[in-house]
């Protein structure tokens, strides 16, 4: 009794989130996915989550194409930290890996046009085990960042032992509180629903009013009705970073990523090492088509084995994704017009992966011989 009084006391004692950011969905460069926490710098100091790394991706972003693209964030995941808070109770940077402090790396994005991210964890420690924000530091932590320049932060509540719903609950709108109360406009985003293995409407309520972004899960495709509307300009729907250009992955499941990311309208952070990356307009993420799809923010599904995606464009356009999820063989996909919804007549199509696209009188066929399957 006591624990609900509390959440929503302080759930209605703040208002909605309302910074100005990100009308439309964020775009950047994450560590966590391909850095992880490695701090080994005197072993690998190309590799490890130092303030060299942060430089580095920024002047790829500011150099090789990907600013003018929109991916203009370049965001600290976990491990940035010092073991120890100062004399004061501040979180501070490790001082070897981040000798100029996280100041001074902000003014170096800034002066390159672009943004800075930071990673913090609600409870005693983060993931990794570095200090965590506890309720009663949230103000302190809001305030430092925003002394620092930081222009975004990825608030995570995944530490195994404080991951509760009354901690969570609680800590989430307080930091939303404390963001907007430093008067510096710093992005949020919220990773708790991810550990609840979607967004029930329970969590809906406490969630989506104070969050930029919230993170979801597959989850979320069999309830899309539920989030799909609540995403919009300022608020949006976030499955986690793009992983194209990692390890492991094929060019067919790295446009697969995209093209699903783009038709959700979500946030494009790409995790992967942008100085080994292609620099060609020929890479999957800087595909041009993913802009006009923010325009519109309805989805659809029909499900099968082929996952069928679609999306209202302007001027009456629209966009489909057809994504194999079989893991057998190539397969050609047939579906109709009238499946999907379209009143009948002749369409003009085009495909943004080359994948084989065939609009034949209210028909259309998919060849996938090309892709693998899985993709
Ligand atoms: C969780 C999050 C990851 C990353 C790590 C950092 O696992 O899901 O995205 O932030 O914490 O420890």
């Amino acid at each position: 009794m006591l624990q609900i009084w509390v959440v929503l006391s302080v759930y209605l004692s703040i208002s909605a989130l309302d910074n100005g950011l990100m009308r439309t969905p964020p775009m950047g460069w994450m560590s966590w996915e391909r850095f992880r926490c490695n701090i080994d710098c005197e072993n690998d100091s190309k590799n490890c989550i130092s303030e060299n790394i942060f430089r580095d991706m920024a002047d790829r972003l500011a150099e090789d194409g990907w600013k003018e693209m929109g991916y203009d964030h370049v965001m600290i995941d976990d491990c940035w930290s010092s073991m120890l808070r100062d004399k004061v109770g501040r979180l501070q940077p490790d001082l070897q890996r981040f000798p100029g402090g996280i100041a001074k790396l902000a003014r170096y994005l800034h002066d390159r046009g672009l943004k800075l991210g930071i990673y913090g964890d609600l409870g005693t420690h983060t993931c990794e085990g570095y200090p965590g924000t506890t309720l009663d530091k949230i103000d302190t932590d809001a305030q430092t960042f925003a002394s620092w320049g930081v222009d975004f932060l990825k608030l995570d509540c995944g530490f195994l032992l404080m991951r509760t719903m009354f901690f969570c609950h609680t800590g989430y709108p307080l930091m939303s509180k404390a963001l907007n109360a430093t008067g510096r406009t710093i992005g949020y985003s919220c990773s708790w629903p991810a550990y609840r293995g979607g967004l029930p409407p329970s969590e809906c309520f406490i969630m989506l009013p104070i969050c930029n972004l919230w993170h979801i899960t597959d989850w979320f495709f069999d309830n899309q009705e539920m989030l799909q509307p609540e995403a919009g300009p300022g608020r949006w729907n976030d499955p986690d970073m793009l992983i194209i250009g990692n390890f492991g992955l094929s060019v067919d499941q790295s446009r697969s990523q995209m093209a699903l990311w783009a038709i959700m309208a979500a946030p494009l952070i790409m995790s992967n090492n942008l100085r080994t990356l292609s620099r060609g307009q020929g890479h999957p993420a800087k595909q041009r088509s993913t802009r006009t799809l923010w325009a519109s923010r309805e989805d659809a599904c029909y499900r099968s084995h082929i996952e069928v995606y679609w999306r209202p464009l302007s001027q009456s356009a629209s966009a489909l994704v057809f994504l194999s999820r079989r893991q057998d063989m190539p397969y050609r996909y047939h579906t109709s017009l009238a499946k999907l919804n379209y009143t009948a007549g002749s369409y003009e199509g085009c495909s943004s992966f080359l994948v084989p696209f065939l609009v034949l009188s209210n028909h259309i066929v998919v060849h996938d011989d090309s892709i693998s399957s899985s993709a």
